[in-house]
C-alpha cells in the first residue's frame, strides 16, 4: 500500500528581517522579524509525501530532480515529525499505523516551487514550511501551528512564518533550547486586503552567497550588527505592529524600506561585503530587496500598483539579462 498527502505552502517576505543566528544548528535568530505572506496562488511550494512499507529509505525529489536529504536541516526536521506522529488508519483502505511504526517507515518527498529556487525570493521558507506541514498531516500530528512552526524553523528561519498568512512575526525567543524561538499570527490577511505586493524578477539566476553562509560571516565581521539587533530592530518591530494594526501605510513604507536599507548596509560592513542587489534593482517606490536582486514592492491600491508596473516596465524592458517577470499578489490581476 501506499499513503500519500499533499500540501500547498506560500512563501513569505520580510519587511523587518531576521539576519543572523544565536545558534546555527536549531535556527534561533539574534533578533525578531516581521513578514507578510503570500498568496498562495502565486509563489508557492507543492509538497507531496508518499509512505509506503516498500520503501527503504527517505528520499526526495526537488523540481523533479532527486536531493541529499543527508543535510542536519532535512534530517532534524524529520526526526521532530517522527517524534511526534501518532497512529493513522485508513479504513478504505485497510491501512493501520501505529505511533511506533512511523519510527521503521520511510517517505518519499516531491517538492515543486512555482517560482526561482535559492535566488532571493524565501524559497526555502515555502519548502521547509510544507515539509513540516505535510509531514505532520501525513503522520497525524496533534500539534498547533506554533509548535509546527519551531520544527520548520530547524529547517530555514524564514520558513517558520510562512505556517500562517497574513502579517507573522518570528519571536527570537529566549530558552537556549529554542521552545519559544516559534511564529506567531499579528493579523490574517483579511486584514490588509488593500494590499498590493510585486515582485520584480529581475534575476532568476541562483544567487551567489546564500542566506546561510552570508548571515554566518556577517556575525562574525561586521561592526554594525550588533547594533542593528539590539537597538534598531526591537524598536522597529514594536512601531511595525503598530503600523500594520492600524493600516498606516506611511509608517509602513517608511520602516520597510529603512529595514531592507539597513539589512543592506550590514551586508556592506561585512567582511567581504556582499552584494545582493545587482545595478538594475535600485529604483525609487516602498520597496524591500531580500537576499537577492529581485525587488519587492508593496502599494496600497490597484491605480498606485499599476503605476508602478508601468514604471517598472519603462526602466527594465525585459532583454537577455534581466528577465523580467512581475507577481501580483493579494489581488486577481492588475
Ligand atoms: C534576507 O531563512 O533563508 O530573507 O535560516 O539560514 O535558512 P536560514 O536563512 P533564511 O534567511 C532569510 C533571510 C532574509 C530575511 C528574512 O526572510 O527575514
Amino acid at each position: 500500500w501506499v499513503l500519500m498527502v499533499t500540501a500547498q505552502t506560500p512563501t513569505n517576505i520580510a519587511v523587518i528581517k531576521y539576519w543572523g543566528k544565536r545558534d546555527e544548528n536549531l535556527i534561533l535568530a539574534i533578533n525578531d522579524s516581521i513578514s507578510v505572506t503570500l498568496d498562495p496562488a502565486h509563489l508557492c511550494t507543492t509538497t507531496t509525501i508518499a509512505v509506503s512499507p516498500s520503501f527503504n529509505q527517505d528520499r526526495m525529489w526537488l523540481n523533479g530532480k532527486e536531493i541529499s536529504l543527508a543535510g542536519g536541516r532535512y534530517q532534524s526536521c524529520l526526526r521532530e515529525i517522527r517524534a511526534r506522529a501518532s497512529d493513522v488508519e485508513d479504513e478504505k483502505k485497510g491501512i493501520k499505523i501505529t505511533k511506533n511504526d512511523w519510527q521503521n517507515l520511510h517517505v518519499h518527498v516531491a517538492s515543486y516551487n512555482n517560482f526561482p529556487t535559492a535566488a532571493g525570493l524565501a524559497s526555502s521558507a515555502a519548502g521547509f514550511a510544507c515539509l513540516v506541514f505535510s509531514l505532520a498531516k501525513l503522520m497525524n500530528v496533534q500539534e498547533d501551528n506554533g509548535r509546527l512552526s519551531a520544527i520548520a524553523r530547524q529547517g530555514s528561519g524564514s520558513a517558520c512564518r510562512s505556517l500562517y498568512g497574513g502579517f507573522v512575526k518570528w519571536v527570537m525567543g529566549k530558552e537556549e533550547n529554542g521552545s519559544d524561538s516559534i511564529a506567531v499570527p499579528l493579523v490574517d490577511e483579511k486584514h490588509w486586503d488593500e494590499l498590493v505586493i510585486i515582485i520584480a524578477v529581475v534575476s532568476s539566476r541562483q544567487k551567489e552567497t546564500s542566506s546561510t553562509s552570508g548571515m554566518r560571516e556577517t556575525v562574525e565581521t561586521s561592526a554594525l550588527i550588533e547594533h542593528r539587533a539590539k537597538e534598531v530592530v526591537p524598536k522597529r518591530i514594536i512601531q511595525m505592529e503598530e503600523a500594520i494594526q492600524n493600516r498606516d501605510f506611511p509608517t509602513f513604507a517608511q520602516l520597510t524600506c529603512a529595514d531592507s536599507n539597513q539589512f543592506h548596509a550590514v551586508c556592506m560592513d561585512t567582511s567581504p561585503p556582499i552584494f545582493y542587489m545587482n545595478d538594475t534593482s535600485h529604483r525609487q517606490v516602498a520597496y524591500t530587496f531580500d537576499a537577492g536582486p529581485n525587488a519587492v514592492m508593496i502599494s496600497r491600491n490597484r491605480k498606485a500598483a499599476t503605476l508602478m508596473l508601468q514604471r517598472l516596465l519603462f526602466h527594465f524592458p525585459p532583454n537577455s539579462d534581466t528577465d523580467l517577470n512581475s507577481y501580483v499578489i493579494g489581488d486577481k490581476s492588475i
